[in-house]
């Protein structure tokens, strides 16, 4: 028997021989591309390829957008969309710009999406807080239990904020200021590569940030992620800080998986 599969645009809902699947679709804005992909809101999955399109220079809010368009029409998706950036977004307003164009500062992100992208649902979030979002949904078992700082490690340092698996976002922890230098400036992920430190230099710079984090809120867990993360054996290990270090389960895929979920649950920061 061939499997039958009915699309109800509406509902977005798809029925295949019975089992009822909700299909979402993520956008994540990075600083070298944009990606996004159809995604099983029920088990975290992609559906389908994730597309991916390098990041415009300049990455200005209108040049992102048009891309972001491009992904959406490639895909074939025309229901409610996603999108992460790597900025604070209050009131679907993007706040701050560290490692993207400064234009960003001060965007109705709701506006800029709505005219590129027409009249459906659009939810615009942070890119670190979409990861924790995915997270605590999908990843480590231990990421929805107490309080959690998740934090990515790539060009900046992302952070979100759990409790009990549910979110406080915009919390920007890689700009807090570790021995007179901002985190982010001191144990990213673009650090290790551009001052060509060993897995042991670089440890060493993350422990000194997350003995700050552990001072100043004392997590019951650290889950850390960002492209990094895949390497995970080569340094979580050797970090020294007294709160337990998990490594993100969804790498790469959490700021997707969580704006598909944002814009799902209407979780607009
Ligand atoms: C930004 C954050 C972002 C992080 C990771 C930081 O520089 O300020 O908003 O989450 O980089 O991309």
């Amino acid at each position: 028997m061939t499997s039958a599969a009915v699309f109800l645009p509406d509902s977005l809902l798809v029925c295949t021989l019975g089992r009822m699947t909700e299909t979402g679709f993520g956008i994540d804005i990075g600083g070298s591309g944009i990606k996004g992909a159809r995604v099983d809101l029920s088990t975290g999955e992609f559906i389908g390829d994730r597309i991916k399109i390098s990041t415009p220079k300049p990455a200005t809010p209108d040049a992102v957008a048009e891309v972001v368009t491009e992904i959406l029409a490639e895909a074939q998706w025309d229901g409610p969309v996603g999108i992460t950036v790597p900025a604070v977004v209050r009131g679907q307003v993007a706040l701050t710009a560290a490692n993207i164009d400064k234009a960003w500062i001060g965007t109705d992100v709701h506006e800029l999406f709505h005219r590129h992208l027409g009249d459906r649902e659009i939810t615009v979030l942070n890119d670190a807080d979409a990861a924790g979002i995915a997270e605590a949904t999908f990843g480590h078992p231990d990421a929805r239990k107490r309080s959690v700082i998740l934090l990515t490690f790539g060009t900046g340092i992302g952070s979100a904020f759990l409790m009990d698996g549910e979110l406080f976002p915009n919390t920007e922890l890689g700009h807090l200021i570790v021995d007179d230098m901002e985190a982010e400036h001191r144990a990213s992920g673009a650090v290790k590569d551009n001052k060509d430190l060993s897995w042991k230099e670089w440890a060493a710079e993350v422990s000194r940030v997350l003995n700050e984090y552990e001072r100043l809120f004392y997590p019951s867990l650290f889950i850390v992620g960002g492209g990094i993360s895949r390497k995970h054996k080569k340094w979580v290990p050797l970090l020294d800080v007294k709160t337990e270090v998990v490594p993100a389960e969804l790498r790469n895929r959490a700021g997707i998986v969580g704006a598909a979920m944002a814009v799902a649950k209407h979780l607009a920061p």
